[in-house]
């Protein structure tokens, strides 16, 4: 029984079509076959109750509701001790985002409090964290460390990430990020903690299997182009995958690096050159967009998405969650900033965070869309049509969550 199951009364499915970036096809009155957790057909004609040995599977009646694959949130910082709603309020009294973290807020606060925390503590605070993905009809989650900044330290978190993934519904892809800052302690000698990065941090974490890919903050104050150029080389190197924080605060060129690299995305993307956009897209660099993050930092200024789709990039939305930037779980909450600020449509929006993410997590075989072959990851929404995705501002439409085929809300 387990993994089987057959989902009839679907209005419509929605789900991104094959090879075609932007673009959501919709079937009508269809039924959905799962086996062992994977799509087994996707069929328009009443099932065949003696052929599928029904007794084997669970029937799910969708009294209506449409279908959408599970939303692949690919960047996201879920693992920290303590929330840091103070320096919200900082900065929506005036001050910015750079100004705490000069004064020791900021990522170096998180720091601070992760260290302080043991695994098992951290591990029970995130799992809370990670259920509330899930309630808004997240399947799969990239998760970064970065709040540890020590060997020990980014272990713990990348152990905390696994173990949720082996024990969670959700899937948690791990990504490290040692070059989130510069720890105080090396304040003086930033050297120092980058060949600490480079000698001891990377080739622990890819000889474990912590981690999938490493990232780095590339950012007026953090890490240099040299100094990512450097890391992320050594990274590839120990064949993890690669991604950049590029051109979020201050037009740094970190997204000219990941072209270079041919890092999996570029994040944040504020802003970013006209030089760089089309490096990314000659190179195949997803796009992530992460407006959660700039409304939410109370900046005016959101990624240039429609010159970017224009012209062809792959691109995917996410939420950036984490306790300094973007304090949002909800995919279809980012989708509504993205509407407004962004001016990108309803089809763009689902395909950026279904089938955009999953490229972006290099996990488009598996995962995306609902087709044949794939995992079964999908949501039953009450929605009459996919508009009302980021129309319905607050609103949870995801009434249940099916992860593997089996059905976890
Ligand atoms: O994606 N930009 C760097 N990292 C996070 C912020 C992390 C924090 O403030 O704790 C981001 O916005
Ligand atoms: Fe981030």
């Amino acid at each position: 029984m387990a993994n089987n199951l057959i989902i009839k009364n679907i209005s419509t499915l929605y789900t991104p079509e094959k090879g075609k970036i932007g673009v959501i096809k919709e079937y009508d009155n269809v039924n959905i076959i799962i086996t062992d957790g994977l799509i087994e057909a996707i069929s328009e004609i009443e099932i065949d109750v003696n052929a599928l040995k029904l007794e084997n599977y669970e029937i799910l009646d969708a009294e209506g509701l449409a279908v959408l694959p599970g939303f692949v949130d690919s960047h996201a910082h879920p693992i920290f001790a303590k929330t840091r709603e103070v320096e919200f309020e900082m900065r929506n009294m005036g001050k910015s985002y750079l100004e705490i973290a000069e004064s020791g807020g900021g990522i170096m606060n998180s720091v601070r409090k992760l260290r302080e925390m043991d695994e098992e503590s951290l591990l029970v605070k995130s799992e809370e964290i990670i259920n509330s993905f899930l309630e808004f009809g997240t399947t799969t989650l990239e998760a970064k460390s970065g709040y540890g900044l020590t060997l020990e330290d980014e272990l713990k978190m990348l152990k905390v990430i696994k173990k949720l993934d082996e024990s969670s519904p959700i899937d948690l892809v791990p990504t490290f990020l040692g070059a989130h800052g510069i720890p105080a302690e090396f304040k003086e000698d930033r050297e120092q903690y980058i060949e600490l990065v480079i000698n001891e941090m990377i080739p622990e974490v890819a000889k474990q299997g912590l981690a999938e890919a490493c990232d780095i903050f590339i950012e007026k104050n953090y890490y240099t182009i040299e100094e990512g150029r450097r890391i992320l080389s050594v990274a590839q190197k120990h064949g993890l995958e690669v991604k950049i924080h590029a051109d979020q605060l201050t037009c740094n060129g970190g997204s000219e690096l990941a072209a270079e690299l041919k890092a999996l995305s570029a994040d944040h993307l504020e802003y970013i050159s006209d030089k760089a956009i089309d490096k990314m897209i000659e190179n195949n660099v997803v796009f992530n967009f992460l407006p959660g993050a700039t409304y939410f930092v109370g900046i005016d200024d959101y990624p240039p998405a429609r010159k970017i789709i224009e012209k062809g990039g792959i691109y995917a939305l996410a939420t950036d969650f984490n306790p300094g930037t973007c304090f949002v779980s909800s995919i279809p909450l980012i989708m509504n900033v993205a509407a407004i600020k962004m001016h990108m449509t309803a089809e763009e929006l689902l395909w950026a965070s279904t089938m955009g993410g999953a490229m972006a997590l290099k996990r488009e075989k598996l995962i995306g869309s609902v087709e044949k072959g794939k995992k079964a990851d999908m949501l039953l929404v009450d929605i009459d049509n996919i508009q009302q995705l980021p129309y319905s501002l607050g609103v949870n439409l995801v009434k249940k969550v099916i992860k593997n085929g089996l059905i976890v809300k």
